[in-house]
């Protein structure tokens, strides 16, 4: 049976190369980069050039470069870390309604443990509104943390006005951004301008899971939150994942090569999609903005479920999403289409396809022919 994965949001396939890297590290380059012999050098240099491949897609100095575990690691560093740094100078932090619960979940722990927490709300299109940051800050916000784009919706947020916002208020508020779906994906900032925090995830650009980095301004100053043998210059101690590490540099490294042809062929799949659902399913509610980024395309199809819609094309080889993998575990709910002021019919009924170049025209007919199928079939059983 065919297969098409529209699942790219959730992880993606490895890229054979990245996969051919790591496998030569488990099996040869073995060191500890902490390793005084030669076994160690070598892994160390292999280190370094991953950190200078990331470094050089983001714009970046090196030594502004951390490996994590991934995405949830490096916001949960980013966010307690200069949460906990600059208590002292005040208590108030600024997110959105939309992030992703690895930083929403963040916040809300750290609420609990007396800092005060402003969610700015989003438009029904899923982005903040830059006049409502700026009333939000005050002389007591420490940091302020805006994903770059939305995982479920794709939305871009205006993140140069945010990070203007922001430091022409006072310019020792920090801001973080949650870059895990826009790495790779879309042109990021020139040198991150202004962003002195900046979380990346490997398993959503074609390496590995278990794997990611966090960029830290030179001279910001975060606490640790893991305890121990002071590995990337005591920010993340743990031995490192070089494996991981590695797969990530030729990941990146291929994907930064490719970005500006990757990003058109993905908008042309994406508008393909998009253009074939509206005309064979008239009703189909679009998520979201219709040019957001490339790869996310979310719509409802109210007097379906979600879920069911899900498995009929799980059965046909087409993978997709009930909203992000984070939320279909909780039962389908999604924070963000609430936050976009959606019906409960379209919560339920909705759907979010995630594309890589690697996907053909022809996988996007089949899929808008089989969704055209499936849909109409369940509208038969299931009350509106
Ligand atoms: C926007 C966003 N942030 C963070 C994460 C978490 O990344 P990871 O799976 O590497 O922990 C994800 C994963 O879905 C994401 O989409």
């Amino acid at each position: 049976m065919k297969q098409v994965y529209l699942d790219n949001s959730s992880t993606t396939k490895v890229l054979d190369e990245a996969a051919k890297a790591v496998f030569d590290v488990m099996t040869e380059n073995y060191g500890n980069p902490s390793s005084l012999h030669k076994k160690g050098i070598e892994s160390e240099k292999l280190m370094r050039q991953a950190r200078g491949i990331i470094a050089s897609a983001l714009d970046v100095n090196s030594k502004e470069i951390y490996f994590t575990s991934g995405g949830t690691e490096s916001n949960n560093l980013a966010i307690k870390g200069a949460a906990y740094s600059l208590r002292r100078k005040g208590n108030h932090l600024i997110t959105s309604t939309i992030e992703h619960p690895s930083v929403l979940e963040v916040f809300r722990a750290l609420e609990k443990e007396g800092f005060k927490v402003t969610y700015l709300r989003v438009d029904k299109d899923g982005f903040v509104d830059i006049e409502e940051l700026k009333e939000a800050l005050t002389p007591e916000t420490v940091l302020v943390s805006i994903m770059y784009v939305n995982n479920e919706v794709g939305s871009i947020q205006p993140i140069k006005d945010a990070a203007k916002a922001i430091k022409d208020q006072n310019k020792d508020t920090l801001f973080h951004v949650d870059a895990v779906q826009a790495f790779g994906k879309i042109h990021l900032i020139q040198g991150l301008k202004d962003i002195d925090l900046l979380s990346l995830s490997g398993h959503k650009i074609y390496a590995p899971k278990g794997i990611g980095a966090l960029f830290v301004r030179d001279g910001v100053r975060i606490l640790p939150i893991l305890h121990g043998g002071g590995q990337e210059t005591g920010i993340r101690s743990g031995t490192e994942n070089l494996p991981g590490i590695v797969g990530l540099g030729v990941a990146a490294e291929t994907c930064f090569k490719n970005i500006s042809e990757w990003q058109s062929k993905m908008s042309e799949l994406k508008k393909r999609l998009m253009d074939g659902i509206l005309k064979e399913i008239p009703d189909a509610v679009l998520n979201g903005p219709a040019l957001g980024a490339p790869h996310i395309l979310n719509f409802s199809f109210p007097g379906t479920r979600g879920e069911i819609l899900l498995h009929a094309l799980e059965a046909k080889g087409i993978y997709v999403s009930t909203g992000s993998a984070c939320s279909s575990h909780k039962g389908g709910k999604s924070h963000v289409l609430a936050a976009l002021g959606k019906s409960h019919d379209e919560q339920d009924s909705a759907l979010r396809f995630s594309l890589s170049p690697y996907i053909l025209p022809e996988d996007i007919d089949y899929t808008v022919r089989v969704l055209g199928i499936e849909v109409a079939e369940l509208r038969k059983f299931v009350r509106r």
